[in-house]
């Protein structure tokens, strides 16, 4: 997820089972270029395991030269595509969920990039465009000896964005139509949720949001949120202070700035949450954060 699934998040999931991460997207154009900021995006921690670079582009070659880079770093388990955001600022530049309407070239970007890398090669993307145009057959057919080891469906239409009905029964037809393995995702929040896309026959399930609020979710547990919260600012204030070079505020500001936003989603629900959803704007420097969890330790 982009801005979010940074090193700190992927650690607390892999250490709450998940049994994968992958890189928020990536823009294969700046890797090529080796735009530091780009290149950053790249960046982990040596106690992750099982991480893959999730790149997005439009042009194949170019896809194609971006994975060459991405797998000479030497710390990925493989590389996904992106073929399913619906951003504006990313379809524009026919990237994305753009290459729902454009399946010659999903395939073309494919076909280069597994023959580019020596690693794995993985896409993910949607049902279709829209509920009018289920373009899904056609990408089981164009992908089925592109190079890719598996296809993931968001098991959405693009026009839906990330609400709205999670389409299961055709994710099933996908699975028996598919000659590759499917990965299944979206709205797969708790155990139950799991278990109807586990039905469908998909070999893995992906889980987005829920994670952001409970990164248990990969183990159905739910740890104490206090120590969980102190853990992750840990960690978000070793990865701030390894992109000091380029940024322009100290890493304890970026910390602050970029952990308010997780702060709020770890005490949902819990009482006071609500109060400090109101406060999160005063909250300025790295003592402010720790004062807000430990009110929840207490509380
Ligand atoms: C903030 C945010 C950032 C996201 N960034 C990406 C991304 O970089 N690449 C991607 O494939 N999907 C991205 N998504 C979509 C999710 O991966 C996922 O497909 C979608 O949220 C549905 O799954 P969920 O219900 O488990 O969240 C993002 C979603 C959100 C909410």
């Amino acid at each position: 997820m982009a801005e979010f699934t940074t090193p700190p998040m992927r650690i607390l999931c892999e250490a709450y089972g998940a049994q994968r991460t992958y890189t928020e997207m990536v823009n294969a154009e700046g890797i090529c270029r080796q735009s530091p900021k780009t290149l950053f995006l790249l960046e982990t921690f040596p106690e992750e395991r099982h991480i893959w670079a999730h790149l997005y582009g439009h042009d194949p070659e170019r896809l194609a030269e971006a994975a060459r880079i991405t797998t000479d770093l030497g710390r990925f388990e493989g590389i996904d595509l992106n073929a399913g955001c619906p951003v504006p600022r990313i379809t524009a530049q026919g990237a994305g969920s753009a290459l729902l309407k454009d399946l010659p070239r999903m395939e073309a970007i494919v076909r280069a990039v597994a023959k580019a890398t020596s690693l794995p090669v993985s896409i993910k993307t949607r049902l279709g465009p829209n509920p009018q145009l289920p373009v899904w057959r056609e990408i089981l057919e164009r992908l089925a000896d592109a190079g890719a080891v598996s296809i993931t469906f968001h098991a959405r239409y693009t026009s839906q964005g990330h609400a709205g009905m999670v389409h299961l029964e055709t994710l099933r037809e996908i699975v028996e139509a598919s000659p590759l393995p499917i990965y299944g995702n979206g709205s797969v929040i708790d155990e139950a949720s799991a278990q109807a896309m586990a039905a469908t026959g998909v070999k893995a399930i992906l889980i987005a949001r829920a994670a952001l609020e409970n990164p248990g979710i990969f183990s159905f547990t739910k740890p104490e949120v206090a120590p969980l919260a102190m853990r992750h600012l840990e960690l978000e204030l070793r990865y701030r202070q390894r992109a000091q070079a380029f940024s322009r505020i100290s890493p304890e500001e970026a910390t602050v700035l970029t952990f308010r936003r997780h702060l709020f989603r770890y005490f949902k629900g819990l009482p006071g949450a609500n109060t400090l959803r109101g406060n999160l704007m005063n909250l300025h420097t790295m003592d402010d954060l720790y004062r807000a969890i430990a009110g929840f330790t207490t509380a």
